[in-house]
């Protein structure tokens, strides 16, 4: 192996990712006096959270009544009872004070006549525990990813935040007794070797969206937190429950907000035929997305799809005229000009169910502590150990997730992390120095991959995972599809054993990243896959043919899964959580969901 020369750096934290939960927690960290280190592979305002459109959910009662039982009792439904409730009850409760900072930090809501936050209605958001339909979601018009990402930035460089940008998080690196010590990392503009020591370290690394060939999501968006996770020997959680968002630009994956539903948008048919009153006569175009997800595919295979070959819906808003769309949707009006060649105010929009959301992730209570299963304690906390946003599972969106319950979960989750860090450790504490071969595991790795010169280059591997997925692991799953799906990953898992790099340099755009990213991927693929085959019902997002109703009897329970190095995964659960932290709520039992 070639000797590296690594360079150490010590921070009482250390946040992996940039995104909103990353920003979040590093600001709030600094503020609280902890020294915070923020590393992050892109630019921090090029961290996917920019292209999130249609706002962050918030019971303010800024539109009409609402109330954040309310806004617990609807995510409860929405997880298909898969979610923690007493996460939910936090996350709901908090996100009233975490919207208020928000706007207090200087983020720029779009307003209402008489000045204040702009609430919209989003997909399975209501009042009176499913009577009504809620105003719940805050925005910045479309670009309320946008403006967050902006602010929280600022916020961070306002505080004593440090950020290392552009440097890529390789390995977690952990001492004799388990305890998370630091991460390994690569400065990409300059090709070194960094180790930053942290009493704790956060990951906020994001989804892993590009398993899949059509996502909404970026390029970056590779899950590099939970590829670390697993290779130190610890589980994912809930992996099999991958959100399709309905409105993804045929043919170009890009992101129309479920806010043009929320503001009066909705899909047709080559009938012309408004669908979604047959599938959910109440909510109707704003029913969850699992919901209109599996409408608009059973549509599409039923023949009454849109376009020369039938395979796609249309979502119209002329109606909705230009003055409300250049106000309230000027980012969609541009997106569907640039990837569909549409104008909106005269022409509806293709649209199809493309992947957009990991339910499932690195398992953590409301702290944000990482916890595994352990001796038979399922709430096992891994000290030194935290993650965040779209790279955890906390769980507050079960087995489908509410829109604009994402943006919410990253400040409040990145701000309990800051909470609970500030409680935990004490600033400027010595570090413990590591064993002289803790590095050993991490660098030997990178090394091999690094010289990794088999026959099959890295975009073919990846592409194979990609379309495996797209066709396996999809809207609608059955028995007979993930058995397939479960036998080609697993033989492109094992085809990366021939991988060739064939720019080794350490820096930006080089194959190695690419690579070493796609090891990140292809871990997370086989867990998705594999957790899939073996849940044998229908819940959320994952939509069994074979098993189309919940049992709640024998699998309202979370999947963990671990995948060791030769890609066999092996299961356990954990318990969902059926209480609440308080009185003020109280625990919602499974029922049939219907909108
Ligand atoms: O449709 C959207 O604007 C996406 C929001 C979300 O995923 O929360």
């Amino acid at each position: 192996m070639e000797a590296y020369k690594v360079q150490q750096h010590k921070y009482d934290v250390i946040v992996v990712g940039a995104g909103g939960a990353g920003l979040r927690a590093t600001f709030g960290l600094a503020e609280k006096g902890l020294k915070a280190a923020c590393i992050t592979k892109v630019f921090p305002t090029r961290s996917h959270t920019v292209a999130a459109q249609g706002g962050i959910s918030a019971a303010l009662g800024n539109m009409g009544e609402d109330d954040w039982r309310f806004h617990f009792y609807d995510t409860i439904k929405g997880s298909d009872w898969l979610g923690d409730q007493d996460a939910i009850e936090y996350m709901c409760r908090e996100a009233i004070p975490a919207i208020i900072e928000l706007e207090h930090y200087g983020v720029p809501f779009s307003r209402t006549e008489e000045g204040k936050i702009y609430q919209r209605p989003f997909g399975g958001m209501t009042t009176h525990y499913g009577k009504g339909t809620a105003q719940r979601t805050c925005a910045a018009a479309d670009r309320t990813g946008h403006a967050i990402l902006h602010t929280l930035y600022q916020q961070a460089l306002a505080h004593d935040a440090t950020f290392f940008i552009e440097y890529f998080a390789i390995d977690l690196i952990f001492d004799e007794e388990g305890v998370c010590r630091g991460v390994l990392a690569l400065d990409m503009n300059e090709g070194t070797l960094h180790v930053f020591r942290g009493h704790a370290v956060v990951m906020a690394t994001g989804g892993y969206g590009r398993a899949y060939f059509s996502a909404t999501s970026a390029h970056t968006c590779t899950g590099d937190g939970g590829g670390m996770v697993l290779r130190a020997g610890l589980p994912l959680q809930d992996m099999e429950f991958v959100q399709f968002h309905p409105t993804g630009i045929y043919g170009a994956g890009c992101l129309i907000t479920e806010g043009v539903r929320g503001e009066g948008g909705f899909l047709t048919n080559s009938n012309g035929e408004r669908f979604m009153e047959r599938y959910a006569p109440n909510a109707k175009d704003l029913a969850s997305r699992d919901v209109v997800s599996r409408a608009m595919t059973i549509e599409i295979r039923e023949g009454r799809g849109v376009g020369p070959n039938k395979d796609h819906i249309h979502l119209n808003l002329m109606h909705l005229g230009s003055e409300v769309i250049h106000e309230r949707l000027p980012g969609i009006a541009e997106s569907a000009r640039i990837f569909a060649g549409v104008d909106v105010t005269k022409e509806p929009i293709p649209v199809l169910p493309t992947v957009h959301y990991n339910m499932g992730g690195i398992p953590t209570n409301y702290h944000g502590e990482v916890v595994t299963k352990r001796d038979d304690n399922p709430d096992s906390i891994v000290p030194g150990l935290f993650a965040i946003g779209e790279a955890a599972c906390v769980s507050v969106h079960g087995a489908n997730r509410l829109g604009s319950n994402s943006l919410l979960d990253l400040v409040v989750f990145g701000r309990a992390v800051s909470h609970r860090c500030a409680e935990l450790i004490k600033p400027d504490t010595p570090h413990k120095d590591l064993a002289p071969t803790a590095l050993d595991k991490a660098l030997g790795r990178f090394d091999a991959l690094r010289h990794a010169d088999g026959g099959t280059p890295t975009a073919q591997i990846r592409a194979s995972m990609q379309t495996t997925m797209q066709s396996d692991a999809a809207v609608f799953r059955t028995g007979e599809t993930l058995k397939e799906g479960v036998a080609k990953i697993s033989d492109v898992y094992d085809s990366f054993k021939d991988v060739k790099v064939s720019d080794r340099s350490m820096v930006w755009n080089s194959d190695l990243i690419e690579t070493l990213e796609l090891s990140n991927l292809l871990a997370q693929a086989v867990a998705t896959m594999h957790s899939a085959e073996q849940r044998p019902e229908s819940r959320g997002a994952h939509a069994r043919e074979d098993f189309p109703d919940r049992d709640d009897h024998e699998w309202q329970k979370h999947t963990l899964v671990w995948v060791d190095e030769k890609g066999k995964s092996s299961f356990d659960f954990r318990p969902v959580h059926m209480y609440t932290l308080t009185d003020d709520v109280e625990v919602v039992p499974p029922k049939k969901r219907v909108y």
